[in-house]
């Protein structure tokens, strides 16, 4: 084979494999290194698509079991099958993972297997078992991912203290699970466990749930979440974690009253944030800086400190999501072809997909208010929206912040049924500038739940017509 690249990608994830695809499709000869032995990194092995999985089945079993019944639906003697649940999960996996080695060959990408470490600014070891060959590129991204991060002194042993990883092919039921921070994966997986059964407590540092959300729709969300039964101890800090044999006793400090307190759970899930994943990569040998927080430092074009080093998705600033990644994969890609790659960062939509789905895009109204912008705010909520009132989906409103001159939206955030859908309207309105206007003027078919939006959109204006 010939080891010489226009462009290796270290790291198949979803930015990587996307960066590599349409690098590609663009007529550079392109190879991906991934260590992992399965292409699709985090998102697709032990993140985004198992726990989507898990979050679809799960919600199937609590609807059999909390809801069928007062629908007219009687099914008796509904059981959960975990080790058949779990092999469905897996099954989606591989099929998935499977998919984008097909797509790699269709695309003519080389797919090399193993770690990937950089010799020089033109040149890349890829270590496997004991075998090493070197490689080289015109030009390499680096799209390593990130990793699990943890607190000072706790150690993830994935038995009784887990990560995402653990949370997603626990062999049973836990009878009590604490989880360590309100963010989309303790709300993920605590809202899978408690569904089929696990009694569930979260613990978290801020006055709120989920840092960085609009915080009228966190409070709605917390809300939902209680009601549901998920449990939350907020202003608190866990200190430390006894880990026994058969529990885990989890100490945490009350953060208004300085108390110490304890609370015992048979497992532990970790999840506090995720940190870039840099380690063996030679990149200070190199010469490629990292930021104060460990995160590979970019200019505008994703190049790193040396001009032929790109560096996209988790490895480098800003939010942590798959789709972000495939984003800046496709930019650098178009950008080694001569294009004009480019990334909009004002328009990254975040999704939770919990039940009911929160869903958001562009400026929160704590942001607006802090950068001193006037602002309109149009709300509707799904108990008016007649197709969630016959789905007995009547949880959450849809939240259309726009400029108080302009009318332009700068924001829309949703909670509610099927809102992590609905937010591509939204994505795409606003990567088109649109007003609230332009929204309201949109028709929407009816019965639909996306009819709450062109209703909020309306309230913008003050004139919904079914609020
Ligand atoms: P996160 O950053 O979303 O939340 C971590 C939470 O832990 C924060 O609320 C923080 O205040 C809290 N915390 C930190 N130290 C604490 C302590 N000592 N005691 C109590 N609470 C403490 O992190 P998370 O949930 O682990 O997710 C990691 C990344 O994965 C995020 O960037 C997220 O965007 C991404 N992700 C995205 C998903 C999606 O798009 N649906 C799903 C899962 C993860």
């Amino acid at each position: 084979m010939d080891n010489n690249f226009d462009l290796i990608v270290i790291g198949g994830g979803p930015g990587g494999y996307v960066c590599a695809i349409r690098a590609a499709q663009l007529g550079l000869k392109t190879a991906c290194v991934e260590s992992r032995g399965t292409l699709g990194g985090t998102c697709l092995n032990v993140g985004c698509i198992p726990s989507k999985s898990l979050l679809n089945l799960s919600e199937n079993f609590h609807k059999a079991k909390k809801d069928f019944d007062k629908q007219g639906i009687e099914i008796s003697n509904i059981k959960l099958n975990i080790a058949k649940m779990m092999s469905n999960k897996n099954k989606s996996v591989q099929v998935l993972t499977k998919g984008v080695e097909f797509l790699f060959k269709k695309n003519k990408v080389t797919y090399l297997k193993g770690k990937g470490v950089l010799l020089s600014k033109n040149d890349v070891v890829v270590y496997n078992n004991n075998t090493k060959k070197n490689y080289k590129s015109k030009n390499i991204v680096i799209a390593t991912g990130s990793g699990v991060a943890s607190l000072p002194g706790i150690e993830i042993d994935e038995k009784n203290v887990i990560s995402s990883t653990g949370a997603l092919s626990l062999a049973e039921v836990p009878k009590k699970l604490v989880i360590i921070g309100a963010g989309y994966i303790g709300l993920e997986m605590g809202s899978v466990w408690s569904r089929l059964g696990s009694d569930v407590t979260v613990i978290e540092y801020l006055d709120h749930i989920t840092p960085g959300m609009d915080l009228e729709i966190s409070r709605e969300f917390q809300k939902i979440l209680t009601k549901q039964g998920i449990k939350f101890r907020l202003n608190s800090k866990v200190n430390s974690l006894n880990n026994k044999k058969n529990s885990v006793i989890i100490n945490f400090t009350d953060n208004k009253n300085s108390e110490e307190e304890t609370i015992e759970a048979d497992k532990v899930l970790v999840s506090v944030g995720r940190k870039p994943y840099t380690e063996g990569l030679n990149l200070s040998k190199v010469g490629i800086k990292k930021d104060d927080k460990g995160r590979i430092d970019v200019n505008k074009k994703l190049q790193t400190s040396i001009d032929n080093i790109y560096a996209i998705g988790d490895v480098i600033n800003g939010p942590m999501l798959a789709h972000k990644a495939e984003e800046e994969g496709i930019a650098v890609a178009e950008i080694l072809a001569g294009q004009a790659g480019h990334v909009n960062y004002d328009v990254i939509p975040g999704v939770i997909y919990t039940s009911p789905e929160v869903a958001s895009v562009g400026k929160t109204e704590e942001q607006l208010k802090s950068n001193n912008k006037d602002y309109k705010v149009g709300k509707f909520p799904f108990l008016a929206n007649s197709r969630a009132k016959v789905n007995n989906e009547t949880d959450g409103f849809v939240k259309i912040l726009a400029d108080s001159a302009t009318d332009k939206v700068l924001g829309v955030h949703i909670i509610g049924a099927h809102c992590g859908n609905m937010i591509a309207e939204m994505a795409l309105a606003m990567e088109f500038g649109a007003s609230a206007e332009d929204i309201a003027r949109t028709c929407h078919a009816h019965p639909t739940h996306t009819e709450a939006i062109k209703e909020a959109a309306l309230a913008v204006d003050k004139r919904p017509i079914h609020f």
